[in-house]
C-alpha cells in the first residue's frame, strides 16, 4: 500500500493580487487612477506541519496583504490558497491571525479574552477550560487572569493575543509583525517566548516580519520577498538554528554564520530595490 502523503497545512498556488485605484506610472501626471495597483505577484508557498516559516520583505511590499490572503480575509485576484488540501474561501478559526497591535476586548478579562474563540463557537466550558489554563501558564499570565487589558503592558497584551489565537486550536498560526509595536528589550524577550511557545505546542507558524534578524533567529524557513509587487526572491533554510529541537541562545545572532546569512538576505532585497526603498 502507498504511504498516505499528508497535504501541506497551508499552500498558496500562483497567488496574485492588486488593489483598485492605484496610480499607474504612465498616468501619474494625469492623476487618473489605473485599473489596479499590483501588490502580490505569483506567490507559491507550501507550509508543512510543524514548520516555522518567516516571510520577510521591505515595508509596503505586500506582506500584510499576503497574510490576509493566507488567512482567507482577502480573496486573491488570481491563484488559490489551500488549507490541508481544501480551498480557502473565507476566514476560519483554523487559521488564527495575530496582528501587530493586539485587538483585545477591553471589557473582558485576560482569561475571558483567551477563551473567547471556543466560547463564541458554543464549546462548553469543561471542554475549553483545560486548554485556557495551559495557555495562561504557557504565556506566564496565571497571576493576571482577572486583569483587564488596560492593566497590562504591551508585551503582556501580545501574550494574551497569542494565547487567544492558540485557544482556537488552529491548523496554523499566522502572525503579522506581532512584535513590531514592542520596545527593543521586550521584543528580544518575546522572540524567545514565541520560539518556546512554538516548541511546546508543536504548532505550525507563518510569521511576517520586516526584520531579517528576527526571521533568521525564529524560523526554520525564511522566505524573502521583493519590493512591491511582492514576489518570492529566495527561500533559506535557517540551518544555523537548532530548529526548535534544542537550546538556541540569543548569542547565535552574533555568530559569523548568522551575520553572513543576514548579509546575503539583505543583499537579495537591496539588489532589486530602487534606491531609497525602505525595509
Ligand atoms: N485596502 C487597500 N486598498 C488599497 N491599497 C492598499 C490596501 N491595503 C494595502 N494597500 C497598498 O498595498 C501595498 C502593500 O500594503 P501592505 O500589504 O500593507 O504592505 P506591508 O505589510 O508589506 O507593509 C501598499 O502600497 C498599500 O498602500
Ligand atoms: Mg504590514
Amino acid at each position: 500500500m502507498q504511504p498516505r502523503i499528508e497535504p501541506p497545512v497551508l499552500e498558496a498556488r500562483s497567488v496574485s493580487h492588486g488593489y483598485a485605484g492605484g496610480l499607474g506610472r504612465r498616468r501619474l501626471f494625469a492623476r487618473t487612477p489605473s485599473a489596479r495597483l499590483p501588490v502580490i505577484e505569483s506567490v507559491d508557498l507550501c507550509v508543512h506541519r510543524g514548520d516555522f516559516v518567516a516571510i520577510v520583505g521591505p515595508s509596503g511590499c505586500g506582506k500584510t496583504t499576503l497574510i490576509r490572503i493566507l488567512a482567507g480575509l482577502i480573496q486573491p485576484d488570481h491563484g488559490q490558497v489551500l488549507d490541508c488540501g481544501v480551498a480557502v474561501t473565507g476566514a476560519d478559526h483554523n487559521r488564527s491571525l495575530v496582528f501587530q497591535h493586539p485587538h483585545l476586548f477591553p471589557w473582558l478579562t485576560v482569561e475571558q479574552n483567551i477563551a473567547f474563540g471556543p466560547r463564541h463557537r458554543g464549546t462548553v466550558r469543561g471542554d475549553y477550560q483545560p486548554l485556557v489554563e495551559e495557555l495562561l501558564s504557557l504565556v506566564g499570565l496565571e497571576g493576571f487572569r482577572t486583569a483587564l487589558p488596560q492593566q497590562l503592558s504591551g508585551g503582556m497584551k501580545q501574550r494574551v493575543s497569542l494565547a487567544r489565537a492558540l485557544a482556537n486550536r488552529p491548523h496554523i498560526l499566522l502572525l503579522d509583525e506581532p512584535l513590531g509595536a514592542l520596545d527593543a528589550l521586550t521584543r528580544e524577550r518575546m522572540q524567545d517566548e514565541l520560539r518556546t511557545l512554538w516548541r511546546r505546542t508543536g504548532c505550525t507558524v507563518v510569521l511576517i516580519t520586516h526584520s531579517v534578524e528576527e526571521a533568521l533567529y525564529l524560523a526554520n524557513r525564511v522566505v524573502v520577498l521583493s519590493g512591491r509587487p511582492a514576489r518570492i526572491l529566495t527561500e533559506i533554510g535557517a540551518t544555523f538554528s537548532s530548529n526548535g529541537h534544542g537550546a538556541r541562545g540569543r548569542e547565535v545572532k552574533s555568530s559569523r554564520e548568522f551575520l553572513t546569512v543576514r548579509e546575503e538576505v539583505l543583499e537579495h532585497i537591496w539588489s532589486e530595490q530602487p534606491a531609497g526603498g525602505s525595509i
